[in-house]
């Protein structure tokens, strides 16, 4: 080899090892670089570890809460249902209490003026002075008052008669065997001192013979609050309204159909009636937690099924079915 071509070849071979240099130290400063970054994401991902770690302890922490809040809540669905329960009889008492000063204070009445056309026939006749005109006017009025007496002492035992039999129903809650359609027209006795004021008129329809082994009291409570709600709600005032229920047998359970031919509920509030504190007449002292109470007895105490059906002007319908017994 020449020494000019080796000349040339050392030059070449440096300008090779000067390239070589400086990629090198380009790759140094990206490694360097890369390092950096790789610290920087490594206490990023640190960072973001430590917060997730937090987060899951608060969410653990919420999850307690939220379970805790949910078995408050429970709790305090059941207390409402008893105090849903005893309101409910406390207003019945004091309607049945209404309803039963009247015949027996009209007794009370009539017994006295009785006492008093004694009184004075007795002293007709220690005095030896009894005129027949006298006697026959005595007997006639102790036939009418006497008579009297009867129908509204009977009017008052009816009245208690079915106030106990509802009460004690309402507050024990006692499962038995009993024929629906004569239990309901007790129920509708009881609320009678609601209907007086109003020109509505109430049926109880359906076969008498009709049994259920089931919780009686439950089902006063359900009547009661669909009855309640058809006075308060379907019905302008002065209105002339149709309210029944029809209890038709079906195999093995019992449909109590209810009606009204109210106002109806309007489609877009339909699916919200059962829900809790739903209201459209909290101004008139609703809570909204009758039909949420009706619908948790007829599902869980009764074993049975819901729904409703309304057509606005036209009227509302519940359809309730009941098993013929229950299995505890
Ligand atoms: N027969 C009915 N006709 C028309 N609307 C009704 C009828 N029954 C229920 N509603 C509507 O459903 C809503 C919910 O009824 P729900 O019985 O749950 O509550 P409320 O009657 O308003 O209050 P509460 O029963 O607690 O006193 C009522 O506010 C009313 O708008
Ligand atoms: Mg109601």
């Amino acid at each position: 080899m020449q020494p000019r071509d080796l000349n040339a070849e050392i030059k070449q071979l440096q300008k090779e090892i000067r390239i070589l240099a400086r990629k090198l130290e380009r790759s140094e400063t990206d490694r360097a670089r890369l390092e950096i970054t790789n610290r920087n994401k490594e206490s990023l991902l640190k960072r973001v570890i430590g917060e997730l770690q937090t987060s899951q302890v608060i969410l653990e922490k919420k999850g307690a809460d939220l379970e805790q809040a949910f078995n408050e809540l429970s709790l305090m669905q059941t207390k409402l249902v008893e105090v849903e329960t005893m309101a409910a009889l406390g207003s019945l008492v004091a309607g049945v209490a209404h309803e039963i000063s009247t015949p027996v204070g009209t007794s009370i009445t009539l017994a006295s003026t009785l006492m008093d056309e004694t009184q004075l026939l007795l002293a007709g006749l220690k005095s030896g002075q009894l005129r027949r005109s006298l006697l026959n006017n005595y007997i006639e009025i102790a036939q009418e008052s006497a008579s009297l007496i009867l129908s509204n002492l009977n009017r008052a035992g009816a009245l208690v008669q079915s106030f106990k039999q509802v009460a004690v129903d309402q507050s024990s809650l006692e499962k038995r065997t009993f024929r629906v359609k004569p239990y309901l027209e007790e129920v509708m006795i009881s609320l009678s001192p609601q209907f007086k004021q109003t020109l509505h008129t109430i049926a109880v329809k359906g076969d008498d013979a009709i049994e259920i082994d089931s919780y009686p009291g439950a089902l006063a409570q359900i009547a009661t609050n669909l009855v309640t709600n058809s006075l308060l709600h379907a019905y302008l005032p002065n209105e002339q309204g149709i309210l029944w229920f029809e209890v038709i047998q079906q195999n093995e359970y019992i449909l109590i159909q209810y009606s009204d031919d109210g106002m109806g509920i309007p489609e877009n509030i339909l699916s919200k009636v059962f829900e809790p504190f739903f209201t459209t007449a909290r101004e008139k002292g609703g809570t909204g937690l009758g039909l949420h109470i009706a619908y948790n007895l007829v599902t869980q105490k009764l074993q049975g099924r819901m729904d409703l059906e309304s057509e606005v002007g036209k009227g509302t319908q519940f359809n309730i079915r009941l098993p013929q017994s229950i299995h505890v």
